[in-house]
């Protein structure tokens, strides 16, 4: 099936919007009343919809926000909420719904899109690869041996709001992949599906210098779950008063949770290991705009290079044919041409520009063909962090 213009688009009234709700409700597994809030609450300026014969077959949301790599903002569009009527399923029309999202996003003119899989076929046909990972980070609280109450503590109010922003976006900035977060993601922070969150921040003489939003959660008897939706320390003290902090809870909370990356700065604070550290699931971005995405990025300041990247793309013929990369001064620079020295499909490049992936670990697996010298040229400019995310979306 042909999927034809104005197949394509937000829900048009009312009936389209609840046809949306219940295709969630199926997809997920959600009650009724909850697909309905849900698809309020993302609203319908960012709901996607495919209609076949006539009928609302698929549901997506596009979230435009952004990711941090190399110390800048690139603007993306997040993927969630993909959804199949149950008797549409099986004859393709995810796929069409992923495709037509993919023309819009690079027309909205962000260079990356990035989403969770629940099945990795489907979104790697269209392009997406892994790119990075969300790990769970599970921490016994009473054995929280951090004792410091010197910096202050209290209830985040509606006024810090601007505060709070500044103060995650001073960490998630240096933390490859991090979210530049939008306002949907930021309701996610506050009122998470684990329950009702409650913040806490911490002050010095500079004014907020972390904070946490705690969601408390019963698990046997009086005992309790500590999921923290955010938790986030610029500074020595605030990392160490936040950890006080969750072990003021030890008399019933045996564990607390939170996401994000496997290097967790808080975890070298604690004594011993009294923690796990899982992976949850791996990330996947799409390149929607090699020229621009390259350029968008911050690269490591002291190094310079060039790459002559090859690049192969089936669904979006503009990012096909070569390029040349240069880099200096933390900056590069994107033109036409060149010699071609590294090709690889569209996917491997995500792997790669995130650095998830190194340039040599792509050409063991066969996503890359290149010489020696460029693939060390590569391994040095895409070197940094693994990248991570701490939200689901
Ligand atoms: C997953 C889902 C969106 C697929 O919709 P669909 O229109 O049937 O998908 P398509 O026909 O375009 O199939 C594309 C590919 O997705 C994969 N796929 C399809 N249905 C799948 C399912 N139920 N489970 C796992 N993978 C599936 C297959 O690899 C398929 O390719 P193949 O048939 O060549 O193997 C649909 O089954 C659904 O809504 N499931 C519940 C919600 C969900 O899991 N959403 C994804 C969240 S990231």
């Amino acid at each position: 099936m042909e999927t034809k213009q104005g197949d394509f688009g937000p829900p048009r009234d009312e009936q389209e919007l609840s046809a949306t709700a219940d295709i969630m409700m199926h997809s997920y597994a959600m009650a009724p009343a909850d697909a309905a809030a849900w698809t309020q609450r993302v609203g319908a300026a960012n709901l996607r919809l495919l209609r076949e014969g006539g009928r609302v077959a698929g549901t997506l949301v596009s979230i435009p926000m952004g990711q941090w790599y190399g110390g800048r903002d690139v603007p993306i569009i997040g993927v969630g909420g993909v959804g199949v009527s149950p008797v549409h399923r099986g004859h393709g029309t995810a796929t069409r719904l992923m495709q037509s999202l993919l023309r819009e996003a690079r027309e909205s003119g962000a260079p990356l899109s990035t989403l969770y899989p629940a099945t990795q076929p489907l979104y790697r046909r269209v392009g997406y690869e892994h790119s990075g990972a969300r790990y769970e980070i599970r921490v016994q609280v009473p054995a929280i041996d951090v004792q410091e109450r010197t910096l202050s503590l209290r209830a985040i109010e509606e006024r810090d709001e601007a505060a709070i922003t500044a103060c995650y976006q001073r960490m998630a900035q240096w933390r490859q992949g991090w979210l530049s977060r939008s306002p949907y993601l930021w309701a996610r922070v506050r009122a998470p599906r684990a329950g009702a969150a409650h913040g806490y921040l911490v002050e010095g003489a500079s004014g907020v210098e972390g904070y946490v939003y705690l969601v408390r959660k019963q698990t046997t008897g009086f005992n309790q779950e500590l999921i923290a939706s955010d938790l986030v320390a610029n500074t020595p003290a605030a990392a160490r008063r936040l950890l006080s902090f969750l072990g003021d809870h030890r008399s019933l909370a045996k564990e607390a949770v939170w996401y994000g990356g496997a290097d967790d700065p808080l975890l070298p604070l604690l004594r011993e290991q009294t923690y796990s550290v899982k992976l949850d699931m791996h990330w996947m971005v799409r390149v929607l705009d090699v020229a621009k995405a390259l350029e968008a990025r911050g690269w490591p300041v002291g190094l310079s290079g060039a790459l002559h990247l090859e690049v192969e793309d089936d669904l979006l013929p503009e990012n096909r044919g070569r390029f040349v990369l240069e880099v200096s001064d933390g900056v590069a620079r994107v033109r036409r041409g060149g010699e071609g020295r590294m090709r690889m499909h569209v996917r491997g490049l995500s792997s790669l520009y995130t650095g998830f992936l190194s340039a040599e670990a792509l050409r063991a697996m066969g996503a890359l063909e290149a010489d020696d010298a460029s693939v060390r040229a590569a391994v040095s400019l895409f070197w940094g962090p693994q990248p991570s995310i701490r939200d689901m979306f």
